[in-house]
């Protein structure tokens, strides 16, 4: 037996009892004669004591040791003299009485501590060293709660876990497919699944009314901070529901996982916001509503007073940063430069104060103080507060007013991640316009359905009545994220039919990509409609972090490589022989 107790386990209850521990060494200390070694494994760490009384084999032994080592030592709980208040296992220690290096280890790349000095690169290189650092490890932990606790959720609730296949047909979903060239079928490539969106409903025609997966999805897509190429999703699917049912049951699944993993409690429905709303008061399609900050439009009370940069603007609103009107010129100066990055790109940032001495704008030339007092009172501010107002084509304009409210948000300390506001956001727009390609995109995917009120646009042949079609579709927001998304089908082959048409397929190439799906419907689908979570993200914001890179043992950096194994990588002649390939680098 390698070890009787973890390196967590023991306490004073223990004094006196023998025992045996394996572990690797965090950190050895020579003291008057004695060796202290704090031996670690993923339950904590165990302070092993070699005193005067060892034999000599073991003093040998122990004169040898290095970081990272690892061991198996046996001997007897003893009562620590000076306690260690900061581990659970600080009031005993183990009095050595047998010793043997399982492995010897050369001097890691960097401190496997909590705080380590590795550089990021440098760790992701050596992924198995850093995953044996504590925050990585409760990363990890979580994770695993995280999927156990989601499994009995739906299995409670009658959901079947149902693998889909990774080797599949391309099917464009939004993102570019990764692509796997097939050996038996030369000059063919299997895709691998974006989601397991058409399988989920090909097993609603089949009869598996709940269905959900902890499965794996591939995006060749740009990579942030909350993007992986490879990420998991909770994929979900039911027949014979509406929204309400949806909603329903996957506010119990967010219930079920904030009490069983962060011990909440979260009484009440989930606020819920139409994506008009979230836009037009948030600025974004996933507000965090942790904090107010709305946005207000100011249009009618700003344009047309002879300020020609608000004058020449579609649209003008602004926010309120209580408490903030003591902002510098500085600070003023910092955030306009802000605003005009790229990322953002306002023209300009104007600024009204509302201090002990009356209103004060950066605009005064242009307006009375009633414009002024109008402005004020959309919010409304107080006496002390800083209003900031940006102008612009509208949909753009509130969409840099939503970045600025996070920024104020953020400097403010309004995000406090262990505090969590849900929600819901519902009817999207079912189409999107793409000017370069001049043509219309599923906001979210193909096969969502349009609300059964707007069908008479819906089948009209017009770009400005499809624009307005809403869709049956719903995400779901945390804390500013989207964790889920999802929507009710179209689940009638006529309709989906017409929906590729919108989307500018031919008959042919609708046949030749989603043919087994209009056939499909053709037998009997039933209504139905899921929802999809972003397992990793949800992860990671239930750990309080923005990346969830942690929460995946072994990820990809942003450029998409995994560091440790060096891939992507070519691959030798006689493999793309073999696949009939031939490289045009
Ligand atoms: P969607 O594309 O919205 O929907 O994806 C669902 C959720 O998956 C997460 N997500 C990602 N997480 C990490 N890295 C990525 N690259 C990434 N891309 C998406 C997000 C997102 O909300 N089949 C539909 C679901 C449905 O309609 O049921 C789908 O995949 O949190």
């Amino acid at each position: 037996m390698y070890r009787t107790h973890t390196c967590g386990e023991l306490r004073l209850q223990h004094k006196g009892t023998d025992v045996t521990l394996a572990g690797w060494v965090q950190r050895i200390r020579n003291l008057g004669g004695m060796t202290f070694i704090d031996l670690r494994d993923r339950y904590g760490i165990t302070q092993l004591v070699i005193n005067d009384q060892a034999d000599a084999h073991i003093k040998n032994a122990a004169a040898r040791l290095g970081r990272e080592f690892v061991l198996q030592a046996s001997g007897a709980v003893a009562e620590r003299l000076s306690k260690n208040a900061k581990i659970p296992t600080g009031d005993i220690e183990i009095i050595v009485t047998a010793l043997h290096v399982l492995n010897a280890a050369e001097t890691p790349p960097f401190t496997i501590e909590d705080e380590s000095d590795g550089g990021e690169e440098l760790r992701a290189r050596f992924r198995y060293l850093d995953l044996r650092r504590n925050p990585l490890r409760r990363a990890i932990e979580l994770r695993h709660q995280m999927a156990r606790e989601a499994r009995s959720y739906l299995d409670s609730e009658q959901f079947l876990e149902i693998e889909t296949p990774f080797l599949i047909k391309s099917t464009p979903e939004g993102a570019r497919d990764f692509v796997v060239p097939s050996r038996m079928n030369p000059g063919e490539f299997y895709a691998l699944p974006q989601s397991p969106q058409t399988f989920k409903q090909l097993l609603m025609v089949s009869g598996y009314d709940r269905y959900f997966q902890i499965v794996r999805c591939f995006r060749d897509e740009d990579l942030r901070a909350d993007r992986q190429p490879e990420f998991t999703q909770i994929d979900c699917e039911m027949a014979f529901v509406e929204r309400e049912d949806i909603l329903h049951t996957f506010e119990g699944l967010a219930k079920h996982l904030f009490r069983s993993v962060l011990q909440k409690e979260i009484t009440g429905d989930f606020p819920r916001m139409s994506y008009a709303d979230a836009l037009r008061y948030y600025g974004s399609d996933k507000p965090d509503i942790r904090f107010g900050m709305r946005i207000a439009d100011l249009t009618g009370i700003l344009k047309g007073k002879g300020f020609a940069a608000f004058d020449g603007a579609g649209y003008i609103g602004g926010i309120c940063v209580e408490n903030a009107a003591g902002y510098t010129r500085k600070q003023l100066d910092e955030l306009t430069e802000w605003v005009k990055r790229p990322q953002i790109g306002a023209k300009g940032l104007v600024h009204v104060r509302l201090t002990g001495e009356g209103i004060r704008s950066s605009v005064d030339k242009f307006y009375t103080p009633d414009d002024l007092q109008a402005v004020a009172a959309e919010f409304p501010a107080k006496e002390g507060d800083l209003v900031l107002i940006l102008a612009g084509e509208a949909k753009k304009t509130q969409e840099a007013l939503g970045a600025l409210r996070i920024e104020m948000g953020n400097r403010l300390g309004l995000r406090r991640n262990n505090e969590f506001a849900p929600l819901w956001v519902y009817d999207f727009p079912l189409l999107e316009w793409d000017e370069d390609t001049q043509r219309f995109y599923a906001m979210h995917h193909p096969f969502t359905a349009p609300k059964p009120d707007d069908l008479d646009k819906f089948y009209a042949n017009d770009k400005s009545l499809l624009a307005q079609v809403n869709a049956n579709a719903y995400d779901f927001v945390l804390n500013g994220t989207e964790i889920g998304g999802g929507s009710i089908r179209i689940h009638d082959a006529k309709v989906q039919q017409r929906m590729f048409e919108v989307l500018g397929f031919s008959k042919e190439e609708a046949d030749y990509k989603f043919g087994f799906l209009i056939n499909a419907f053709k037998y009997g689908a039933p209504p139905h409609g899921g929802i999809a979570f972003g397992f990793d993200r949800w992860c990671a914001l239930f750990g309080g972090q923005e990346t969830i890179r942690d929460y995946i043992a072994f990820p990809k950096n942003n450029a998409g490589r995994d560091v440790m194994l060096d891939a992507p990588s070519k691959i030798d002649a006689a493999q793309l022989t073999e696949l009939q390939l031939e490289l045009k680098l």
